[in-house]
């Protein structure tokens, strides 16, 4: 079955940027809303988005004009009539997709395939409410939409094959790349994403670190193209507390219970980019996720000499970063010195070694994240002095730095490893591949490596150290490594699996890196 025309229901910001997607492709859309206002709204949503194309020179008025004219405005749900695929991508609240799939049963052809874009709900219980449940299918497209590859073909136990095979064509005729998996609460991609962006927002409300540092731990210190904070303004707070509370009714544990800050800004309106705020403001050109942290005038000159505090063997980077930007390091805690910094691991633990040296309020930890991002991390009696000599220190050598808590993984590592370990945990369920995975993470979310790669590069021995000092300081399960991580740990295994369906039947297969190309490798 070739899908030429399509019904598009509900226009918000994900049913116009998939509108989009499909007139873009050359299909005939009817797209539908409640209302005439939500319509006229939809409608200026994708025209604006076109327009935006034609203004960046990626589009020709010419083929603008095409586009939009390849998009019908209807006012009922009786005008999907002659439709070949309908896709419901209304708000996530399964009596509403239910009661839109019964009427659609009684206007479209029977032969129609009935998509939904629900990010979380079961596609099994919203198809069960259609008199066609083999022909329901689900249809998972990633914000933005006009953007992001990856489309989720979620096919059920009802699902008839000959449905999954139309979709997947179509997503890919649609220059996206399918992905099939079957009906579990978040997919791949958002039983991913979605505790992550909820640990970073729990991050924020226990003070454990502020808004724009956590943001750029995750795009300087992972290489993610966005933080987890001005990524959950983009989806929506609203949207991702939905997501989060079916993710905690299939899973439960502190990993999906919402973190009370998400439903405290989107009980006060403040729902993200579509609402004007949320975590960030948006009066315009706000992007969110990325300052210079210590770039302010008032920054004291950097220390003349700096006290250099070895633990665990972390130092010999640092001290030949210090010593190339001219200033003198000194091993000696009683020599005197301008400030002492004690290099830690991530897994933290400034005080004791600070305060072994006798220098406790002179101490501040600091680890390189990556080579051009520090962690700064001062113990309860760190003074306010030693920290602005250490922030001046990090300006000199030319680093970014973000301040975290004393913790276990620090603030890169407390985002990172939890969210790898989740996906070991997929993989090692059955529910997706390695390989899955991670072209779910780069094609839907922007990650320039999956976490399987990301996972790999990292070495899972550190990865699973820092998941160990985790759950051993938090004393919560769902920090520790899966049984799956700790065997490629045990065994000196590499993650990343060879695509096949040996790999798919037995998620140890393994491979040497070299064997695996992620489509955005950096
Ligand atoms: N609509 C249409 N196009 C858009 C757009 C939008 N809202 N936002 C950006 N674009 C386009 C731009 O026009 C630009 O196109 P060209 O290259 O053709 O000129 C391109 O995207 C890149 O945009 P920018 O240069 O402005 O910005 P950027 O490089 O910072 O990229 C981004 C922006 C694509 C959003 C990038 O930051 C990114 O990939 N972020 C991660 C997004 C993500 O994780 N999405 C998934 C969320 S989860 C989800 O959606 C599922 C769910 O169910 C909750």
């Amino acid at each position: 079955m070739e899908i030429r025309d399509v019904g598009v229901v509900g226009l918000g910001t994900m049913g116009a940027g998939i509108a989009e997607v499909f007139a873009r492709a050359g299909l005939t859309v009817t797209a539908v809303e409640a209302d005439s206002g939500a319509l006229s709204r939809g409608m200026a949503i994708l025209d604006g988005s076109l327009g935006r194309a034609v203004s960046r020179g990626k589009l020709t008025e010419d083929e603008y004009a095409q586009i939009v004219g390849r998009v019908r405005p209807g006012a009922a749900l009786g005008s999907l009539a002659g439709a070949d695929l309908v896709i419901e991508v209304v708000p996530e609240r399964l009596a509403v997709k239910r009661q839109i799939l019964a009427e659609l049963d009684q206007v479209c052809r029977p032969d129609a395939i009935i998509a939904t874009n629900t990010s979380s709900l079961s596609v099994t219980a919203i198809a069960a409410a259609s008199a066609r449940p083999g022909r329901v299918i689900g249809m998972h497209f990633f914000n933005p939409a006009p953007v992001m590859r990856l489309v989720e073909v979620v096919t059920t136990v009802l699902t008839e094959p000959s449905a999954g095979q139309a979709v997947t064509e179509l997503a890919r005729r649609l220059g996206k790349t399918p992905v099939q998996v079957t009906d579990r609460a978040g997919f791949v991609a958002n039983a991913l994403l979605l505790p992550y962006l909820n640990h970073a927002a729990r991050l924020l409300e226990t003070g454990y670190a502020t808004r724009d540092d956590i943001d750029l731990a995750v795009t300087a210190g992972i290489g993610l193209p966005m933080g987890p904070l001005a990524l959950l303004d983009l989806i929506g707070l609203d949207t991702s507390l939905s997501v989060l509370e079916v993710l905690d009714r299939e899973f439960g544990g502190t990993r999906y219970t919402p973190a009370p800050l998400l439903r405290r800004l989107t009980d006060a309106g403040r729902v993200g980019r579509k609402s004007g705020a949320g975590f960030y403001e948006y009066s315009g050109a706000a992007t969110g996720g990325d300052s210079a942290v210590f770039d302010n005038e008032d920054q004291p000159p950097p220390p003349g000499t700096v006290t250099l505090i070895d633990h665990q063997d972390r130092s010999a980077e640092l001290a030949s970063l210090i010593a190339a930007a001219g200033i003198n390091v000194t091993r000696n805690p009683a020599h005197p010195s301008d400030l002492v910094i004690v290099a830690i691991g991530p897994e933290g633990g400034v005080i004791g070694p600070a305060t072994a040296a006798g220098r406790a309020a002179e101490s501040v930890g600091l680890h390189l994240a990556t080579l051009s991002l520090a962690e700064l991390v001062a113990s309860p009696v760190t003074s306010a002095r030693a920290l602005a000599a250490a922030r001046a220190l990090i300006a000199r050598l030319g680093l970014r730095a973000v301040r975290s808590a004393d913790r276990p993984g620090l603030l890169v590592g407390a985002l990172l490893y939890p969210q790898l370990r989740d996906a070991v945990a997929m993989v090692g369920d059955g529910y997706a591949t390695s390989a899955d995975v991670d072209t779910a993470m780069t094609l839907g979310c922007g990650y320039p490596r999956g976490p399987i790669r990301l996972l790999a590069d990292a070495g899972v021995g550190t990865a699973v150290e820092v998941l160990r000092a985790m759950h051993a300081g938090y004393g919560d399960p769902a920090f520790a490594p899966s049984p799956l991580m700790t065997q490629y740990a045990q065994g000196g295994l590499s993650p990343v699996a060879r695509e096949s369906p040996a790999a798919r039947e037995s998620p140890a297969g393994h491979e040497s890196p070299a064997g695996h190309e992620t489509p955005a490798g950096r």
